[in-house]
């Protein structure tokens, strides 16, 4: 395994939509565990694809207590087949976004179709910050950002942040 880079927003490679897999095979499975590396190490609970610059619909999470044991998914294609009409509100961050957080409200619950490491087809159902954080990175593969679900002023006050710390060489 190993660790890829990320990409940092503000970049017209995280506003790209990405494309199903057709199977998840060794090429995606290896994906899948570097993806997964990466995200522990920076560390996050979530990371998509097109984050690391692969346009292909993969997301990893784990959103597991820091303390308990690790419960990583890995998943292909997912698709939301059903959210709740409740609203969950939680301080959402983004590793491309690295020490930017905003509040974001999304459906408490979500029911999620996919393909998993095994190349089976699964659902799930998720609630509280699993759900935010599969909804967040499912957004991703869409070419959707957290920050296009805040205010615009908010927002571009992040964007400006991130683009004076590119320009500063503070992000690598
Ligand atoms: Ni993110």
């Amino acid at each position: 395994m190993s660790i890829l880079s990320i990409v940092k927003a503000p970049d017209p490679i995280l506003k790209k939509r990405s494309m199903p897999v057709d199977a998840v095979n060794d090429e995606i499975r290896r994906l899948m565990d570097d993806m997964l590396e990466t995200m522990y190490a920076a560390p996050g609970i979530g990371l998509a694809a097109p984050q690391v610059a692969i346009h292909k619909r993969v997301i990893v999470v784990d959103a597991s207590d820091r303390d308990s044991e690790r419960s990583p998914l890995q998943i292909a294609n997912p698709e939301i087949v059903k959210k709740s009409d409740d609203i969950a509100s939680f301080d959402e961050g983004c590793l491309s976004f690295p020490d930017q957080y905003a509040e974001v409200e999304r459906p408490a619950r979500v029911w999620v179709r996919y393909i998993d490491y095994n190349n089976l087809p699964q659902e799930i159902e998720a609630e509280g910050l699993l759900s935010t954080c599969i909804q967040h990175e499912i957004d991703h593969l869409d070419g959707r950002l957290f920050v296009d679900h805040i205010s615009m002023l908010k927002r571009n006050m992040i964007l400006r942040k991130m683009t004076k710390l590119k320009k500063a060489g503070a992000l690598t």
